[in-house]
This record gives structure tokens, sequence and C-alpha cells, in this order.
């Protein structure tokens, strides 16, 4: 039996057996408390955040183009069913870097979780360990990836790292991410700048400034021997007026801070802290010759993420990575650049099959994750929906937006004739274009 085609345990199949649960339900009265079409999903979670919130989580940079282009790229690609198959036993189980997964799904890494969820990456870990899902734990993590791991026994679980000033930073990151379980780096590349993202712009909000979303940094011993030494050095920068709006947020950042609310007011760590993040944080100056040094400060697999061009696939695996992530981060950095599907098929073809080639942006459904895995990725990774389920109830919302995706996942494989993700072939699509008869 091929590896990626072994039938689930219970040969009961999640698809039907989830839709039967739901439709139950139904007859007693009971509707679903997490929507299942993604829009609804949408307009629910931004009616119970905050303003702020979900501007930070559903913005993308510029006119939003890439965000657009993401879906519309998905809606070029048709499936083509087949019939008449044998397809009442499915499993859409892959073996990823040596563990064998319930589905070609992880979640991608996602920073600032407070502003969706008051238990933030705690209620993520949680959810995805009841389900084996693999969860990618941020840099920008509001909770340190130490707390995850303590909630997760040993379900999956990968670091994704933001390369910032520091190496030695970067270096006691990955020995911490390794002491506390993680099966994988990615690196992430297309963020070495902020991308120009009007909602957060207009509002005047970043999460970062009131030290929101620096919970790695703010427990780490390079971060904070750094932070005694530059407290003294480091330029101030612009000082916002002073207002109330100011001293609240001076207090909500000193509230976030590690340690007592008061005691951080009055020493100006909790502000220190964010100044030295905020200097440090990126690195445009990054060049392939650096992944050397990175590669040599781990033996975990180093997956790239960013990537959209063929010839840096090519670069990537030259260089000894061991997997690419095909994503623009969800159209948040390159306002006008391509529809990550649409980079899918060039890096898969460049890097012929030596490594995996994950992929994310645009997710939204069973269907799309069938045609990424159609057109070569080998798992997805899936982002915004889950925050919107985090937002809406937690641990229970996260993981039941995971569970309808591959419900989904499993029902579209079967009415398309395929048992397991291997027979999820290229030619189970089609490539239309929109508006041609
Ligand atoms: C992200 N993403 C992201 N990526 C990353 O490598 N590190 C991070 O900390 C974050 N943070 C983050 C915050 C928010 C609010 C969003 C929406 C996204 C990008 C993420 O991993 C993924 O690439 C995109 O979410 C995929 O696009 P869709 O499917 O969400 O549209």
């Amino acid at each position: 039996m091929a590896p990626d085609s072994q039938p689930p345990p219970s040969g009961e199949n999640p698809g039907p057996s989830r839709q039967r649960s739901i439709f139950i339900s139904g007859l007693g009265g009971r509707k679903p408390r997490i929507p299942i079409d993604h829009e609804r999903l949408e307009s629910e979670a931004k009616r119970i955040m905050s303003a702020e919130g979900f501007a930070y989580v559903a913005g993308g940079a510029g006119t939003e183009s890439t965000v657009r282009e993401n879906r519309a790229a998905f809606e070029r690609w048709r499936i083509v069913p087949r019939m008449l198959r044998d397809v009442s036993l499915r499993s859409s189980s892959v073996e990823l870097f040596g563990r064998r997964l319930p589905s070609p799904v992880l979640l991608a890494p996602v920073g600032v979780l407070e502003m969706a969820h008051r238990e933030a990456d705690l209620a993520v870990a949680r959810a995805a360990a009841s389900l084996n899902v693999p969860m990618v734990f941020s840099s920008q993590g509001s909770c340190t990836m130490e707390a995850c791991a303590s909630v997760m026994g040993d379900a999956p679980r990968w670091f994704q790292l933001y390369w910032g000033r520091s190496n030695e930073l970067a270096a006691s990151f990955l020995r911490r991410a390794e002491a506390c379980g993680c099966e994988a780096i990615v690196l992430t590349l297309d963020t070495s700048m902020l991308g120009w993202r009007p909602r957060d712009l207009d509002l005047g909000f970043l999460p970062f400034l009131r030290a929101q979303g620096i919970a790695q940094y703010t427990s780490d011993p390079v971060f904070l021997a750094a932070l005694e030494e530059v407290q003294e050095t480091e330029a101030p920068g612009p000082r916002p007026p002073l207002t109330p709006r100011t001293l609240l947020a001076a207090l909500e950042m000193a509230s976030y801070h590690p340690g007592s609310t008061l005691r951080n007011l009055r020493s100006g760590r909790a502000r220190a802290a964010v100044r030295h993040f905020v200097a440090t944080f990126s690195r445009p100056s990054l060049t392939w010759d650096d992944l050397s040094w990175l590669r040599d400060q781990t033996t975990l697999p180093l997956l790239l993420k960013g990537i959209l061009h063929p010839d840096d696939a090519r670069e990537a695996v030259g260089r000894g990575m061991d997997g690419l992530i095909v994503s623009n981060h969800g159209g948040r950095q390159v306002d006008g650049a391509l529809g990550a599907l649409d980079a899918l098929p060039g890096v898969v073809q460049a890097v012929e099959g030596r490594v995996p080639v994950l992929f994310d942006s645009g997710i939204r459904s069973g269907a799309d994750v069938f045609k990424a895995l159609a057109l070569g990725a080998r798992a997805i990774l899936l982002g915004r929906p889950w925050v919107y389920g985090l937002a809406l109830r937690g641990e229970e919302g996260v993981a039941e937006v995971v569970e309808n995706l591959t419900a989904e996942l499993d029902l579209t494989m079967g009415l398309a004739g395929c048992r397991s993700v291997n027979e999820i072939v290229r030619e189970t699509v089609q490539r239309v274009m929109p508006g041609a008869r």
C-alpha cells in the first residue's frame, strides 16, 4: 500500500459523519455555533472583535488586490470528478518529515492572537493537539512557545522564525523551539519589513507598540540580557503626543509585559522592551548566503516560507533547505503580488520532488485544499479561518473550523473519485478562464 493511501483506522469517513452530526443536532433545533460558510464566519467574527483586532487580521497590503487575487486564483481551477472508483473508504492522511498526520492541514503561524481571544495561542495549542494537527508557533506569539508546548502532550508543533538583527536571539529561539519539541523550523522571508496596510494605518494601530505579540521576545534570556545593555543607549525615536489615550496605552503595555504592571510602569521596562523589539525586529539586509549560518544552527527540518518564484525555489533547495512554503502572507505584504496558487505549479516543477512544497494564502474550504494538492502541494497551512473560529469560541472554535475543512476535503475527495491524497494528481483539476465558455 502506498504511504499515503491508508484507510482511516475506524473505517468511518470524517465527511459524512460530521455532516450527520450537524444535521441530527439540527433536528433538535441546534445550528452550528461556528458558521460553516466562510463569509458568515468572517462577518460573525467581525461582530465580536474590536475594530483594531479585526482590521489587523482581515486586512492586507495596499488596495488588497492580492488578498482578492488569492481567491481569484482558486476560482480559475476546477475539479474534474471521476466516477465508479469505489470510494467507500478514504483517508486524507499524509506523512511529513517522518510524522504521519491525519490530514494535509497545518495551522499557519499567526501572531498577536490576544487580539482575537484572551486565551490566544493557548486555546489554539489545545485545539491543535486535540486533533493532532500541527500548530506552527509564531515568533510574534502572544503566549510563549513553552506555555503552548506544555498543553500539547506529544502532539506535533513547529516553530516559525522571524530572523531579526540578532543572530544570537535567532539561535536562542531555535534552541527553545528544539527544547519544547518542535519538529520543524519555518523561516518566514516575506516580512523583512512590515507591508503597507491601510486598515491598520487608518486606525493608527500596531499591536507590537502596545507590547502585544512579543511574548517570545520578553521571555527570552538573550533578548532580556540585550535589553539591559541597550536601555541606556538606544535612541528613543519619535514620542507620541501626551494624551489620556497615550497613558492608557502605556498602562496596557505595562500589563502585557511579564511581571507586575506597576513595577513595569515605574521601571519603564515594558516601554524599553517594545522599543528594543521595534529597533531589532527586521533585517532587510539578509541574503541567500546568510542561510548557511541558520542551517548550521539546527538539525531540524528547515522550511522557507514566502517562496513564489521558481528560481528562488531552486536556490533554496540548492542551499540545503528541507521544504518550501509557497505563500504571499495572505496578501498582507506586497499589494499586486500574484495569487499564491498561481505561483504553486512553477515552484513545484522547479523543485522536482526533491523537498516537500507546502502552500498557504487563500485556503477557505476543503475544495481549496484539494486544488492545492492537485497542483503539487504536499500539505496546506490554514490561516485566517481558524483565527475567526478562535475569536468566536476559543479552543472549540478553532477545532470546529479545522474539522469542517477536513470533513469537506474528505467529501470532495470521495465525490471526485479519490481515496487517498496521492490520488489527487494534476489531472484531477483543470484551469479555466473566468467568463470563458
Ligand atoms: C499572519 N501570518 C504570519 N506568518 C508568519 O510567518 N508569522 C506570523 O507571525 C504571521 N502572523 C500573521 C498574523 C495574521 C493576523 C495573519 C492573518 C497572518 C501569515 C500566515 O502565516 C499565512 O501566511 C496567511 O494567513 C495565509 O493567508 P490566508 O489563508 O489567511 O488568507
